[in-house]
């Protein structure tokens, strides 16, 4: 089964001119830390400018021109973004047995035709023919790319094989990737009220079914090995789970072993699933002595996320999300948590893409994801996790960060409404000191800064403020 993802490929932008490939490939490159390569660029650069190389040698002479550079980009070791003129994909033969993610960069004509009308550029001096050769090439984008893009978050998404659609859980059955069986997991509650829909969709795919425990009791190694037990996919089979963090850290680590790893697709069902956890390959479980602490790096194959499953998710469980999607808006400096449900979803879930696949094993800049939650841990650590919700410790977090930042505190105030817990200060202070190793992460000017070390008693009194009585 292909993964739908480009963690390790070359991600291809097609689509028609005045779509902005060139402008939305930079952002993406750079968002994804790749070089980006516009293929036209190229060919004018080695051989002139494109309005003379068609008027000079013809239509089809440009296309085997655009052709040669298009593979040339394409075997470049690093993964990059690249960028194909509109017409490339009339060379069908352009991107045969070449192992990359094509993206199609939707635009509407009339968008299309007022951005490129006047230009320089061969194929746009006439609008019928332009509107004609628009209509004939829709087909060849759809059929040729793997996803669907109008900016620059769509395109970063469809690099990590994030699907966000409404409705998307109804087509669950075709956005699995492959044809091979599926085993879906699920929690009672969540398998209770969305579980139908997923086995539907699945239809014939279903290969079994299975529930974890509520909560963190999934991230247990008993919950773990009940589930190996009744797992019967064979090595190309699919784990798919559907729920909250705790279901997809668990489901996610169940499929990162069985077989020594078979692919994986959460659907998270969550606010805290939808913009955090499914999203970065992350996966793990909890022991006695800590959270998190056995786990795999295990990318999933594709995120399917369906923002309509929020609708059922009660209000304690969304605020928690809500701490995590301020913290998103942050590090992305944007006010994400304006934004209505779908679209906080798909910029929350864009930017943490992004960071992940930058990223993907946490040996750097990762790390700032963490925003606030030095504090947040600590705080649950001295509560026992107990009384204590990680959204609630992330909100005090996000003020200690935002403080030690001199930065103001007034967004997390209003939106997360955040209020001082009543923990032991000396074990809180014990707690932040051995999450220490790492540093702090906080806001710069120029944007989130991490593994910083600041004097211990700004610290503990950062900490103290956060702490009642
Ligand atoms: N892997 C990562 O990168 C990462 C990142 C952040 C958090 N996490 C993990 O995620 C976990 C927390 O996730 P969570 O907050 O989603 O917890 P959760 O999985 O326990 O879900 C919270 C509750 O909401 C219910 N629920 C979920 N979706 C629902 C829906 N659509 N309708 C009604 N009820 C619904 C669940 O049944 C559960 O009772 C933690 O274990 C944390 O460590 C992992
Ligand atoms: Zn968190």
């Amino acid at each position: 089964m292909a993964a739908a993802h480009a963690l390790d490929r070359h991600v291809v932008l097609v689509g028609f001119m005045g779509a902005g490939k060139t402008t939305v490939g930079a952002d993406v490159a750079r968002r994804l830390g790749r070089e980006f390569v516009d293929v036209d660029d190229e060919v004018a650069r080695a051989e002139g400018p494109i309005w003379e190389l068609f008027q000079e040698r013809g239509e089809a002479a440009f296309r085997e021109l655009e052709a040669r550079f298009a593979r040339d980009a394409c075997a470049r070791r690093e993964p990059a973004v690249i960028a194909l003129g509109g017409g490339a994909v009339e060379t069908r033969e352009l991107l045969t047995g070449l192992d990359v993610l094509v993206v199609y960069v939707h635009v509407d004509v009339d968008t299309a035709w007022a951005r490129v009308q006047g230009s320089d550029r061969p194929l746009a001096r006439d609008e019928t023919e332009f509107r004609a050769r628009y209509e004939r090439r829709q087909p060849l984008y759809a059929e040729i790319a793997e996803a669907r893009a109008r900016d620059a978050d769509d395109v970063v998404l469809a690099a990590a094989g994030v699907h966000v659609e409404r409705g998307a859980l109804r087509r669950l059955g075709d956005l699995v990737p492959g044809d091979d069986p599926v085993a879906l997991v699920s929690d009672p509650h969540v398998a209770g009220i969305h579980g139908a829909d997923a086995q539907l969709a699945l239809g014939r795919r279903l290969a079994s079914t299975h529930e974890l425990p509520l909560g963190e009791e999934a991230k247990t190694v008993a919950a773990i090995e009940g589930l190996w037990q009744e797992l019967t996919i064979p090595r190309r089979g699919v784990v798919a789970a559907l729920g909250g963090g705790c279901t997809t850290d668990a489901a996610g680590f169940a499929a990162a072993t069985w077989l020594r790893g078979v692919p994986w697709v959460p659907v998270p069902s969550s606010l805290v699933g939808q913009v955090d956890a499914a999203i970065g390959g992350k996966t793990a479980i909890d022991l006695p002595s800590g959270k998190n602490l056995v786990g795999a790096f295990h990318w999933p194959a594709r995120v399917v996320i369906d923002p309509a499953l929020l609708e059922t998710l009660p209000a304690e469980q969304r605020r928690e999300g809500m701490a995590e999607v301020v913290k998103t808006g942050l590090l992305a400096g944007e006010p994400l948590w304006e934004l209505p449900d779908d679209e906080l979803v798909r910029r929350c879930a864009a930017f943490k893409s992004a960071v992940c696949l930058r990223d993907p094993r946490e040996a750097g800049e990762r790390a700032i994801l963490n925003l606030g939650h030095t504090f947040a841990h600590a705080l649950e650590a001295a509560a026992g996790y107990e009384g204590v919700t990680h959204g609630r410790a992330v909100a005090l977090g996000l003020l200690a960060a935002l403080r030690l930042s001199g930065k103001t505190t007034a967004i997390v105030e209003e939106v997360l409404e955040p209020k001082p817990v009543r923990v032991d200060r000396e074990r809180a202070w014990a707690a932040l000191q051995r999450d220490k190793k790492r540093g702090l992460v906080l806001l710069g000017d120029d944007g989130p800064v991490w593994d910083v070390r600041l004097p211990p008693e700004d610290v503990r009194r950062a900490l103290d403020d956060l702490i009642a009585g």
